[in-house]
């Protein structure tokens, strides 16, 4: 029978956040749905990244990222970033270099910053660890943006087969 697993693995509850990266004085950020917090000591979340984008080559060469929280009326960020990087995605957004150098967006709920400590390949994507070294809330007033409210702005649906 054939099944929707789109609609299935979107009952996986996640937030939306935007990873921000450096290399070299190169910036760039993208969206990302798949963050996870994995440790309380030390402290670590986890991303899972697809290796073609560009911003996993500046991960892996910097070991440096952030993770910026999006709020619920951010919506028009998540699908900014979500973009591939043909163009300078952080002009014309307000942010600033964090601990690590990595882009921290003035703008978002919350932000952590993160050394990368561990990668493994989990299928068709790379499993980040990141230390989390700083971060903070930057506006506590609003609710986090979830990923089922993004609807199909990733094109992910495309990408489930029918069966398991
Ligand atoms: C809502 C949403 C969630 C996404 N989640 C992820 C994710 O968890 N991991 C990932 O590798 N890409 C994810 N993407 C796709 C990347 O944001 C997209 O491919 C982007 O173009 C990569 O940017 P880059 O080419 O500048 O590195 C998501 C996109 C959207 C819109």
């Amino acid at each position: 029978m054939k099944k929707d697993l789109a609609l299935l693995f979107r009952k996986l509850t996640h937030g939306v956040y935007v990873i921000g990266v450096v290399d070299n004085n190169q910036y760039n950020a993208f969206t990302a749905a798949w963050v996870m917090h994995v440790s309380f000591n030390p402290l670590m979340l986890a991303l899972s990244i697809n290796p073609n984008h560009s911003s996993y080559r500046m991960i892996q060469s910097s070991k440096q990222f952030s993770v910026n929280v999006l709020h619920r009326n951010q919506l028009d960020l998540a699908r900014h970033f979500g973009e591939p990087s043909n163009s300078d995605k952080l002009a014309n957004i307000k942010w600033h270099r964090g601990q690590t150098g990595a882009p921290i967006l003035d703008h978002a709920l919350a932000y952590f910053e993160c050394e990368m400590k561990h990668e493994y390949q989990a299928g068709d994507h790379q499993l980040v660890i990141g230390h989390v070294i700083d971060g903070a809330i930057l506006n506590s007033e609003l609710s986090p943006l979830l990923y089922s409210d993004t609807e199909d702005m990733d094109g992910s649906h495309d990408l489930y087969s029918d069966t398991f």
